[in-house]
């Protein structure tokens, strides 16, 4: 798939998840296989007043490119200047070899010096219905007001040459005509691609999301549409497509519990296209970094235990064990022990979410303070999942899923 100049080798993106997609999980589903990874939201003011906490949000690494990043605000000129900004801020390569720990440790220059771009797209948000953001005029609150909604475009469309693209939600019906219009304009004035999560702006995350209108926005459209909105497993990213015709789809919530669904709804595309079938199942067996203790061989045996089980049907329990304490460890690097302690406290638990005693391993996280402690919590709950046996269905499924 094509967005403007920017190439991407398959059809998935991670969403745009405020306060999750940092650059450790982000480089997580990266690496589980995904084709765009999109950043935290990122405010034009914060930039433009040259806050730290909002710069520290573009950081980056040439080993997650492609890198969209998403800025929300509502007034045309700053969006622009903050477009300019982020087009026009290179990251360092001189600490990409992901062998060091210091892989995340790479720093943001204001002029080009052995290094890259950090941003290969920039992402408009017209979607964020999250109060504080709304009564601003930014976000969902730009649909209302489409004359605006113009203007922004245009203004961000001639201050940058990277491509450009927007997400965008159906607008404050049901019917969708204000996603539609905004679609038509932003085609006009040079927009790339566009995702589209059909909800209301009132909905929130409430209701169901209306696939519909994806398939009604892309039966009109010349330029690329990305579908987003109730994609819970690989099987949904595949239906979706299917479905509504979309170009690619984005997830957003089912990948914080499991980062590989965007690898496994590529692997369910490419069984659908053979001449892509061999690389994708090569390139979708994830390979941990940091190699553990955890890698022990356990008996086979029938399991009653069904529930949850079709998030990691094409998954062993090495695998997604690996993947928690690699995005600890990486945390760790990334924000130093004890913000990374924190962290964890609550998200290690969404990779096991419906499993026997999960909620007995949240309350074991809940004072960790240290990567030790939280190693061994984790490699207690793994050896009572195993004593438990709830593994052996997946690892059954797993080579099925896998031939
Ligand atoms: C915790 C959280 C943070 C989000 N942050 C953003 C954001 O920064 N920018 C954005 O455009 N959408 C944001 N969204 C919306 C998602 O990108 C996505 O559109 C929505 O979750 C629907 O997709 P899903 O059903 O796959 O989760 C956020 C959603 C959640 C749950």
């Amino acid at each position: 798939m094509q967005i403007g100049k920017c190439k991407l080798e398959g059809h998935t993106v991670l969403a745009p998840l405020a306060g999750v997609t940092n650059l450790p999980f982000r480089y997580i589903v990266k690496r589980c296989g995904c084709s765009l990874v999109c950043s935290e939201m990122v405010s034009a003011k914060g930039l433009l007043y040259n806050s730290q906490k909002t710069f520290s949000l573009l950081q980056t690494t040439p080993e997650e490119k492609p890198f969209s990043v998403q800025i929300f605000g509502s007034e045309p000129k700053e969006m622009a200047k903050a477009a300019f900004i982020i087009e026009n801020t290179y990251i360092s390569q001189k600490n990409s070899n992901i062998d060091k720990s210091d892989l995340f440790k790479t720093s943001l220059l204001n002029k080009e010096e052995e290094s890259n771009k950090i941003a290969d797209i920039i992402d408009i948000n017209f979607g964020c219905s999250v109060k504080k953001v709304v009564k601003t005029g930014a976000g969902v609150a730009l649909m209302q007001n489409l004359s605006n909604a113009e203007n922004v475009i245009k203004a961000v469309r001639d201050s940058i040459s990277i491509p450009l693209t927007i997400k965008i939600r159906s607008g404050w019906d049901s019917s969708g005509t204000q996603a539609f219009k905004l679609a038509e304009l932003a085609q006009r004035n040079g927009v790339d691609a566009i995702t589209l999560h059909p909800r209301t702006a009132s909905q929130g995350f409430k209701g169901k999301a209306d696939w519909s209108l994806i398939k009604q926005l892309k039966a009109n459209m010349s330029i690329p549409l990305i579908g987003n909105g109730d994609i819970a497993c690989a099987e949904d990213g595949l239906r979706m497509i299917e479905e509504t015709k979309c170009d690619a789809v984005m997830v957003g919530r089912a990948a914080m519990s499991n980062p590989f669904i965007l690898s496994d709804i590529e692997l369910l595309l490419s069984k659908k296209k053979d001449s892509r079938k061999a690389k994708y199942e090569q390139d979708s067996v994830y390979k941990p970094i940091y190699y553990t203790n955890y890698h022990s061989s356990y008996e086979s045996s029938e399991s009653s235990f069904r529930s949850s089980e079709a998030r990691y049907k094409n998954r062993s329990i090495d695998e997604i064990f690996a993947l928690m304490i690699e995005l600890l460890k990486s945390c760790v690097d990334y924000f130093g022990e004890l913000q990374a302690c924190k962290m964890m406290r609550s998200r290690l638990v969404w990779f096991v979410k419906g499993y026997p005693e999960c909620s007995k391993f949240r309350r074991d996280l809940t004072n960790i303070e240290s990567m030790a402690q939280a190693l061994e919590i984790i490699e207690k709950y793994q050896h009572f999942l195993r004593s438990k046996k709830v593994f052996d269905n997946f690892e059954s499924m797993a080579g099925q899923g896998r031939g």
